[in-house]
């Protein structure tokens, strides 16, 4: 009778988590109501919908397949289901993530989300998706607008002092870089000629020690930044590249992570009170693409959803003709599980998953000085 009684309740609790292998056995781990609030600012890899009520948005990923592993729905969110910032909402007992833009999104109590995918945090990202695409992002600035809105809102409603309580306690999250180096760099002629690859990096560790230097100024004093990850072996670029990473798109990336202790150092310098952490997947991600055995990735650099080779081609994922027919390959569900990327440049839910636990309790070669675990008192 005890065994039944036991296994009814890890039946109740497993479908909370996730069956990643790695995942904690209980479905609040970091504990309830330790941490009040998430905000969440940066670019697709957080982006839990901004997009979508964005004007004239370069980016989309409000319809289907979007969102079919775990939502069974498209949110908006660049992914088959969760990104990692709603599996650690999970972990705290709060609800995932909700995007800013949402006029749904009344309550900011349990936090926000402002990331806009393909944005960033240099001026010349957001003129050069304009200039690709026609369309809209919100850069991390007009994020930070958001934020002070919300702030206010708070304010309003239950008080300053709880206010500041709340921020206090609070995780800040800026994951954001990806689109300066892509966008806002490479494909921008005037930027790779004014600036070298440690000028730009340089300005891009400013501009997010301004962001974070305001945040603490506006009462955030748990931050969470993020390095980049192997941006040059996205299917995207491995499909332009004959197959192999753009190693130079890597070593941008490289250059601007080898900046993040020394930003960390500023930070602590000038923000007094406050716990700064860096997630850094790098090494981790280079690894499920080239031997994800242990995982069970055996896809590397290919796009479960898209066309062209390596299912690299931008935007393809969800389109369809006059009809409605699919213009895409899309692989099965069952294949999905060997699949590190979802579409040309975005990773799975299970993917995200991993890397959640890994930042929310790994060592601290995923995510530095300290997990985020420790930011959970
Ligand atoms: C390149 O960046 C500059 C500086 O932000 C911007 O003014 C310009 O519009 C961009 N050029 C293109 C072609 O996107
Ligand atoms: C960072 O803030 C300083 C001081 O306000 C400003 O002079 C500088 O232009 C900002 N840098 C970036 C990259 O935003
Ligand atoms: C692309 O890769 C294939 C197989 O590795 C090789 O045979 C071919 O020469 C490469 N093409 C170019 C243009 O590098
Ligand atoms: C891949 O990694 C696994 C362990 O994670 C190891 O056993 C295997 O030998 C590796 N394969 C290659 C080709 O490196
Ligand atoms: C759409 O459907 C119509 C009617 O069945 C057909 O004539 C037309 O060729 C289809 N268009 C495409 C692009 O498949
Ligand atoms: C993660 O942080 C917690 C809290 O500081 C610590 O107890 C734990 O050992 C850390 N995990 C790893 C794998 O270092």
């Amino acid at each position: 009778m005890a065994y039944v009684t036991v296994s009814m309740l890890l039946l109740l609790v497993v479908p909370g988590t996730q069956a990643a292998g790695k995942e904690p056995g209980n479905n609040f781990p970091l504990g309830k109501g330790k941490v009040p609030a998430i905000f969440t600012f940066g670019d697709s890899t957080v982006d839990s919908g901004t997009n979508t009520f964005l004007p004239d948005p370069a980016f989309l990923a409000n319809f289907t397949p979007y969102g079919q592993t775990y939502f069974h729905r498209p949110t908006g969110r660049f992914c088959d289901g969760r990104l990692w910032v709603d599996r650690l909402a999970r972990y705290l007992d709060l609800p995932v993530m909700k995007a800013f833009l949402n006029p749904k999104t009344t309550d900011y109590s349990k936090g926000v989300d402002f990331a806009s995918a393909g944005s960033g945090n240099l001026e010349s990202t957001k003129a050069t998706v304009k200039s690709l695409t026609k369309g809209n992002v919100a850069n991390t600035d007009e994020q930070l607008q958001w934020f002070l809105q919300v702030k206010e809102s708070l304010v309003g409603s239950i008080g300053a002092k709880a206010t500041e309580k709340l921020l206090g306690r609070s995780i800040f999250i800026l994951s954001t870089g990806n689109n300066d180096i892509s966008y806002g760099y490479i494909l921008n002629s005037t930027m790779t000629e004014l600036y070298t690859p440690d000028q730009v990096t340089s300005l891009m560790i400013e501009a997010i020690y301004n962001t974070t230097k305001t945040l603490f100024d506006e009462g955030a004093r748990k931050i969470v930044l993020s390095a980049l990850g192997p941006l040059g072996c996205l299917p995207t670029n491995v499909a332009s590249n004959n197959g192999s990473c753009v190693e130079s798109v890597n070593n941008l990336v490289k250059l601007f992570n080898s900046k993040l202790p020394a930003l960390l150092d500023r930070i602590n310098a000038n923000c007094e009170g406050a716990r700064v952490i860096y997630t850094d997947s790098y090494d981790t991600v280079e690894g499920f693409i080239k031997n994800g055995t242990e995982y069970g990735f055996s896809r590397g650099s290919y796009g479960c959803c898209g066309t062209g080779d390596y299912n690299g081609q931008p935007g393809a994922c969800g389109s369809v003709d006059v009809n409605g027919t699919a213009l895409y390959n899309l692989c099965s569900k069952e294949e999905l599980k060997e699949y590190v990327f979802w579409d040309n440049a975005h990773i799975t839910d299970k993917t995200n998953g991993i890397l959640a636990h890994m930042f929310i309790n790994g060592e601290n070669v995923v995510v530095k000085p300290y997990n985020i675990s420790a930011l959970c008192d």
